[in-house]
């Protein structure tokens, strides 16, 4: 009988399949799935791995609580271990993982805290912080910590690596994985460099603004992989080069992959395709590229995979004749003092500071930016109106009248969509690509309303 003891003996033995449509080269990319863990991802591995080490170290004992700072899937491959093995999980999750997934992680029995993401990783708020108080408090607490235990990597020298180079008959030449804490291709690339005698050639992805690639840190959409620091569970002497793949590419790719391919992962799988599909380009027949998918795109659905959550970031369609975009362009044409710069604040502006600003560039409204311009979605910390300004005294700082967040609109849309959003917001923000492009009053829309009516005249 071929009948598994646990849930846990079913994690790895993940199966490689070719990519045919997305890939147009001659060199083969295949893809190892690992949204076919028994959890929905890679990170099962690490999980195992992880409980076993500590249980042996006494680090974890009999009624112990695992307190771990995770996007998610990590969470859920130590919530399964930890259920089959009697523990209880609490997992903090940063504000921009998606509610589906913390929802997952509540469904198999573990606690959950959010945490912003839009702070610094020593910020008291920041989800590193929260989860190191929460070890701090907790009696039994073991805080796996993937981002340095030795057992995540250690676990893909013994399962992920070995799978590949079995079931490529030791053919592989190139492995393509996007890197997250840095366990995955750190742990993988030791077996495979080893066991090649040091050929196979190890290639990163990473989110453009992630410091694997260069970056500074700055936040990006995809969820799961880049940094803004250096993980101990990376190993950059391991790794042969990174391809730095934007938002925009990853998520078009990944719903590739869903409707050419028939896997449904998330946008970390497109990105790593993406870096894939690049390197395959410049390579040989001879050549055999493998490209890891962490996971599922069902974590996903309500972004990568909605057409609206796509088209109002402007990662759908280009910005022609009666777009949004169009009408951003004639605007700074017009001759605005500040053309091409967004009307915005720093957050550690004062009151007179965003008023001078306001007056300069006329209108009501500023964004609040946590970053200097030219800035990314992520760092717009929300906005600031003229009417709370005028209840202020000029010294004072303006952090405790920032507002919300405003719409977004993509630069493709018609200018109906802003104009649909403006009769219910004060303001739409315009992205292309995932960059902010403009904010937009209704000021901004009569004027262009006028501007036709006069190109119309007879
Ligand atoms: C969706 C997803 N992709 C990729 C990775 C990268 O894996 P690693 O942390 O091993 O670098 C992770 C890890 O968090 C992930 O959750």
């Amino acid at each position: 009988m071929r009948i598994a003891s646990s849930v846990l003996d079913l994690i790895g033995s993940t199966p490689l399949v070719r990519l045919n449509a997305v890939n147009r080269s001659e060199v083969p990319i295949v893809a190892k799935v690992e949204y076919l863990n028994p959890g929905g991802s890679i990170k099962d591995r690490i999980a195992v791995r992880i409980v076993h080490a500590a249980e042996a170290s006494g680090e974890l004992r009999p009624g112990g609580t695992i307190v771990e700072p995770t996007s998610g899937n990590t969470g859920v491959g130590l919530a399964l271990v930890a259920q089959q093995r009697g523990y209880r999980c609490v997992f903090v999750v940063p504000d921009k993982v998606a509610e589906d997934k913390r929802a997952v992680l509540r469904a198999y029995g573990a606690e959950v805290v959010v945490a912003p993401t839009a702070v610094a990783p020593e910020d008291p708020r920041s989800y590193y912080s929260v989860s190191d108080r929460l070890v701090r408090e907790t009696p039994g607490a073991f805080k796996p910590n993937q981002y340095a235990n030795p057992a995540g990597p250690a676990s893909h020298a013994a399962s992920t690596g070995p799978e590949i180079w079995e079931a490529t008959d030791g053919r592989i030449t190139h492995l393509v994985a996007g890197v997250g804490t840095g366990g995955t291709i750190t742990g993988t690339a030791r077996f495979l460099k080893e066991a090649s005698g040091g050929s196979v050639q190890v290639i990163g992805a990473d989110p453009v603004g992630s410091i694997y690639s260069g970056g500074t840190g700055r936040p990006y959409l995809v969820e799961g992989v880049g940094e803004d620091f250096w993980p101990g569970a990376y190993d950059p002497s391991l790794v042969d080069e990174v391809i730095a793949v934007s938002d925009g590419d990853s998520f078009r790719m990944t719903r590739r992959l869903a409707r050419e391919e028939g896997l449904l992962v998330g946008g970390s799988s497109g990105m790593a395709t993406v870096a894939a599909v690049r390197l395959a380009s410049r390579l040989g027949p001879d050549d055999l590229v493998v490209v890891l998918l962490p996971d599922g795109g069902r974590g996903y659905l309500g972004k990568v995979f909605d057409d609206d959550w796509m088209r109002r970031r402007g990662f759908l369609g280009t910005a022609g004749v009666g777009s949004v975009g169009e009408l951003v362009r004639r605007k700074d044409v017009g001759g605005l003092a500040d053309a091409g710069s967004l009307p915005a604040v720093r957050r550690d502006a004062t009151v007179g500071e965003a008023i001078d600003v306001l007056r300069r560039r006329g209108g009501s409204r500023l964004l609040v930016l946590s970053a200097p311009q030219p800035v990314v979605l992520g760092e717009i910390a929300g906005t600031l109106d003229a009417h709370r300004l005028l209840a202020a005294a000029p010294g004072d700082s303006i952090e405790a009248l920032i507002g919300p967040m405003p719409a977004f609109v993509g630069a493709a849309e018609p200018v109906a969509a802003a104009r649909a959003t403006l009769t219910a917001e004060e303001s739409v923000l315009v992205l292309d690509d995932g960059r902010p492009l403009d904010l937009l009053t209704r000021t901004d829309l009569l004027a262009h309303a006028s501007d036709d009516h006069e190109g119309t005249a007879p």
